[in-house]
């Protein structure tokens, strides 16, 4: 397979520089500081939701809405432009798993259909500018709890309807849309019903320091999917998760300036780019990555049905175990069929170590639109498998990674 590959070290250095400036967030992010309390709860309730919600609709701008210890269990909440959610460390914010409560109006909430829309979010927030969710707490989803007055959880309800090729109508836990300036900190998400957290039309998002934990086998429960959103950071996060770790897509609108740092993936699916790339995804770096135990390591994927211009994309540092495609750039995701075309250039592997043996997948759409990628100072396992078709690939790779540990971060 190498025979396939030409070294062309001195253009590829030049891409990198040229690139080396704006692929990433536009802003200087730092560590986020945790805002000043408006007010602090204490469980008081069966359910919360009336009181969370009217102290975030009563707390001044700038401010928090804090919740300490003990377990607050509620439905849907939205959480207005400048105010914050602080879940203290001994607290618990739990998602009611009554479908009824989520339901946008055609009583499909909890159901199998075509649409799988069905749900409002358990957190949202809407058209906010300067609103986070900050704490060392947890937010619980209760996706393994049976639904209310059913004998059945969010996550089953998943499994029946993949078996009959429908959706599941689950809440996603956190969607942030139509906003700016929006601050994930420290906080632990878990065992959300549907993805844990999306962002749409986001400008200025920071996600850091949070962990995200859910089961290997559950399905749908994406960590974190930036989709049309620009000025992103993902850094200093642990996230294990049954499906995608991170998602980044660009289905209704642009998904640029992203930048991914410092993180540790566990289980799940992948780091990973696609899905619906139609406006295009660009200005992307991935920098001080681990991943470890995950099906399709660095993952891009779209098809004709959704596909668009990836381009942009960088991969510093990363180290990846036990990963059955550890690289896998595919245009041909799940052969869905359309009218766009999946084009995928400017992909740069730097320094990467893949530990342990696996089938890396580079797949052009075809010979006139190839993937165009290079690689710098990668390492394999002996007895990986390399399928290469329709693509540039500059740079070789060294079947010589020795060791069979990553650290945290994309340390070996
Ligand atoms: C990709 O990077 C090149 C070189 O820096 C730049 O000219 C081009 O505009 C970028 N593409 C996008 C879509 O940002
Ligand atoms: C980020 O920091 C650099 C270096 O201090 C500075 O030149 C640049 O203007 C800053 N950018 C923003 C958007 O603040
Ligand atoms: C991204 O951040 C830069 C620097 O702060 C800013 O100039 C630019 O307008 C931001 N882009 C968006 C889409 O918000
Ligand atoms: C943490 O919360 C539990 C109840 O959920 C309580 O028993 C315990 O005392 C709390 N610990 C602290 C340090 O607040
Ligand atoms: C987006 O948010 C702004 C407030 O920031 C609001 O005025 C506008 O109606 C929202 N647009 C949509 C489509 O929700
Ligand atoms: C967001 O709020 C800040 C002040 O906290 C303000 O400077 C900025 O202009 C606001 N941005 C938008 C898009 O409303
Ligand atoms: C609930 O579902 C389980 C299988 O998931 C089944 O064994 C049990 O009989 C069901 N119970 C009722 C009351 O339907
Ligand atoms: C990630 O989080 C899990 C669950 O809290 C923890 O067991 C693990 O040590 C963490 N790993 C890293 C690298 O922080
Ligand atoms: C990546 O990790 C190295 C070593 O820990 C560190 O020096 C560097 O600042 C990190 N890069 C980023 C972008 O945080
Ligand atoms: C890949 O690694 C596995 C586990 O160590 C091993 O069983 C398998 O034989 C290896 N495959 C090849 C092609 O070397």
């Amino acid at each position: 397979m190498r025979k396939q590959l030409v070294c062309f070290f001195t253009a590829f250095t030049f891409l990198v520089l040229l690139n080396g400036g704006t692929a990433r967030d536009l802003r200087n992010v730092t560590e986020p500081k945790t805002p000043e309390t408006c007010t602090t709860l204490k469980p008081s309730v069966k359910d919360e939701t009336k009181n969370i919600q009217k102290a975030l609709d009563t707390c001044s701008k700038g401010k928090a809405v804090a919740l300490s210890s003990g377990i607050f269990y509620s439905g849907p909440l939205s959480i207005p432009s400048g105010v914050s959610l602080l879940v203290e460390k001994n607290a618990t914010l739990a998602a009611f798993p009554t479908p009824e409560l989520y339901d946008r109006g055609a009583n499909t909430c909890g159901t199998i259909d075509d649409i799988g829309e069905g749900c409002k979010p358990f957190i949202t927030i809407s058209g906010a500018n300067g609103s986070g969710i900050y704490g060392k707490g947890v937010i619980n989803g209760l996706g393994g709890t049976k639904m209310t007055g059913r004998n059945i959880s969010w996550w089953r309800l998943a499994r029946e309807a993949t078996k009959v090729h429908k959706l599941q109508n689950n809440p996603k836990l956190i969607r942030i849309e139509n906003s700016t300036d929006i601050t994930l900190y420290q906080i632990t998400l878990r065992d959300s019903p549907f993805y844990h957290v999306e962002s749409f039309l986001t400008f200025g998002f920071t996600v850091w320091g949070i962990t995200i934990i859910a089961p290997a086998n559950a399905l749908n429960n994406d960590g974190i999917d930036p989709t049309g959103s620009m000025n992103v950071t993902i850094a200093h996060c642990n996230i294990s998760t049954g499906d995608d770790n991170i998602a980044i897509s660009a289905l209704y609108a642009p998904a640029r300036h992203i930048s991914v740092t410092n993180n540790y993936l566990s289980h799940g699916n992948s780091m990973g780019i696609g899905a619906g790339a139609i406006y295009g995804v660009s200005e992307v770096t991935v920098t001080n990555l681990t991943l470890n135990n995950i099906r399709h390591g660095l993952y891009i994927a779209t098809s004709t049905l959704n596909g668009g211009l990836v381009t942009n994309i960088t991969y510093n540092n990363v180290c990846i175990k036990n990963s059955k495609w550890p690289i896998n750039l595919d245009t041909n995701y799940y052969h869905q069929k359309g009218n766009y075309t999946p084009q995928f250039t400017n992909i740069a592997f730097n320094n990467i170590r893949v530990v342990t043996n696996g089938t890396f997948l580079i797949h052009g759409v075809s010979k006139s639109v190839p993937i165009t990628a290079s690689f710098n100072n990668v390492h394999i396992s002996k007895g990986s498998v390399w399928t290469v078709r329709n693509a540039v690939v500059k740079g070789t790779w060294e079947e010589d990674a020795d060791g069979n540990s990553c650290g945290i971060a994309g340390n070996v």
